[in-house]
């Protein structure tokens, strides 16, 4: 990146004393600071009810890098240079006469661009971008960031990007899910279309299924009643691994650019097969968990969680078959899952190729040839892989074949260069007013409508999800899936 073409602007951070503002926000833009890719001017403005001084916000932000930037502690050349960009604006969001402190902090003077980041609950979504603009604040050079939840259901998501766009247009509302900046998600756009050996191989001719697994080992981590209003469907699925389908399945798009790809990716969604009725029973799975052991630690149950009501029928995992009807890929099931308090924490893409047509091979241990397997790993670290059959070396070893993995580790590769987090690559994008790793109003729309029918589908059913123990891979039924169409699980 070109570090010269840095534009000066302002990022409001409204909730800016709240748990992401410290955890995820702050960090990533010390970081930015630290590469050298913010702009000496540029200004982080935190924003929330508390009525502090810009020092005490910066002590409180300076506890925060401690705690999740180890490496804050050791670098005090750029914390000071930090710390100097450090505003606090104390606002109650639904008091719109609050707003003018924007203009007296110089917020938006002098052509400055402005990110106003809403890391608030999005019932406030409405009333601040409409005080935002009674203030002047909506310009063409002023974005807003929205963070999920965008609603429970098409009807809310509908509602709060009503009361956004009435006072913000399309190309200045930037609606962030932090997978998308993941750096191996960036990096499966850079596999699909920067070589040419994948992408001919790309389609139903050659291959099998694909597999989206997002396991998670933590609970819902003493926040049961928000999450029992949302569930595994809506709190990951609908976005996160609806997203990572979409720049799998897609077409390649003209340009990298924001249009291209949004486009590409909402014909995904209009293909997908809806899920409702009586196949749902077929496709889906839902799961909640029961006590167990995670890592060697023995954790309760969603329901001896603080807070829950015996009658909850939210669930905390989903494993479902999603298909995409068009020319690409039909008869490709794509196999989604994701839960909490599982195994391992891992989240990976798995290509699995189809079979050889025919083995020349004629050894009986040779006969099964694996498949081969492109693997995105996303996380806990970041790895590309392709199995491969290989002959065992050794003369007396005849044609023995074996599976064997070309490993593409991002960290070696490039000598450890640090990977950054979501939050670091899609904060620099919204300054730098590139959209293309976020969700346009269509694409988050077309993504409810599908996961509505499955909740309708839920909904009709007098069963209960599923119990599956902490610690495993979720319901057995999760595990048949797959099998009742001839097909596993990859196994991590
Ligand atoms: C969030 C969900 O969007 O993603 C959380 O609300 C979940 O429930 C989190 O834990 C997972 O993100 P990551 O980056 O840790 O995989």
């Amino acid at each position: 990146m070109n570090k010269s073409s840095l534009k000066a602007c302002d990022v409001v951070i409204f909730g800016g004393g709240g748990d992401l503002a410290m955890r995820k926000l702050l960090p990533a833009l010390y970081h930015l600071d630290m590469d050298g890719l913010l702009a000496p001017t540029t200004r982080i403005i935190g924003a929330s009810r508390r009525d502090i001084s810009d020092e005490e916000y910066q002590i409180k932000v300076r506890s925060a890098l401690d705690e999740f930037v180890p490496s804050s502690i050791n670098d005090e050349e750029t914390w000071s240079r930090f710390k100097e960009r450090l505003n606090y604006v104390s606002v109650d969001a639904q008091e719109s006469s609050d707003f003018a402190r924007f203009n007296d902090k110089g917020v938006g003077d002098s052509d400055r661009d402005v990110v106003f980041y809403l890391a608030t609950s999005p019932d406030l979504f409405g009333s601040i971008c409409s005080s935002l603009a009674t203030h002047g604040l909506n310009q063409e050079r002023m974005r807003v960031v929205l963070e999920k939840p965008l609603g429970r259901d098409l009807i809310s998501s509908r509602a709060i990007n009503t009361e956004v766009m009435q006072n913000f247009s399309e190309p200045q509302v930037f609606r962030i899910d932090h997978y998308l900046g993941k750096e191996t998600v960036q990096n499966l756009l850079a596999i699909r279309f920067g070589n040419t050996l994948f992408e001919p191989l790309w389609d139903s001719a050659h291959i099998d299924n694909i597999q989206i697994t997002v396991s998670e080992t933590v609970g819902v981590e003493g926040r049961w009643g928000y999450y029992d209003k949302a569930g595994a469907l809506r709190d990951m699925v609908q976005n996160h691994l609806i997203q990572l389908l979409c720049l799998v399945a897609m077409e390649p798009p003209s340009r990298m650019d924001s249009d291209s790809v949004r486009d590409e990716k909402i014909k995904v969604l209009k293909a997908l097969r809806p899920i409702s009725g009586a196949n749902a029973y077929n496709k889906t799975v839902r799961g909640q968990y029961a006590k167990g052991v995670v890592n060697g630690k023995s954790v309760q149950g969603y329901f001896d969680e603080d807070g829950s009501v015996p009658e909850s029928r939210t669930e905390t995992f989903v494993a479902l078959r999603a298909d995409i009807d068009n020319w690409r890929w039909a008869g490709v099931p794509f196999y989604l899952r994701t839960g909490k308090r599982l195994g391992q924490r891992y989240s990976e893409i798995v290509i699995q190729y189809k079979a050889v047509p025919h083995s020349i091979f004629s050894d009986e241990s040779n006969r099964q040839l694996q498949r081969n397997q492109l693997i995105i790993r996303l996380q806990p670290e970041e790895k590309i892989s392709l199995t491969v059959m290989n002959k065992v070396p050794g003369a007396s070893e005849g044609m023995n074949l074996q599976p064997v993995d070309l490993n593409l580790s991002l960290t070696e590769a490039f000598n450890n260069k640090r990977s950054p987090e979501a939050y670091e690559r899609l904060l620099l994008d919204v300054m730098r007013n590139d959209a293309t790793l976020f969700m346009r109003y269509d694409e988050v729309e077309a993504a409810w409508k599908w996961v509505d029918g499955i909740m309708e589908a839920w909904r009709q059913t007098s069963e209960r999800p599923k119990e599956y123990a902490s610690g495993s891979w979720g319901p057995a039924a999760s595990m048949a899936l797959p099998i009742k169409d001839g097909r596993n699980w990859h196994d991590y």
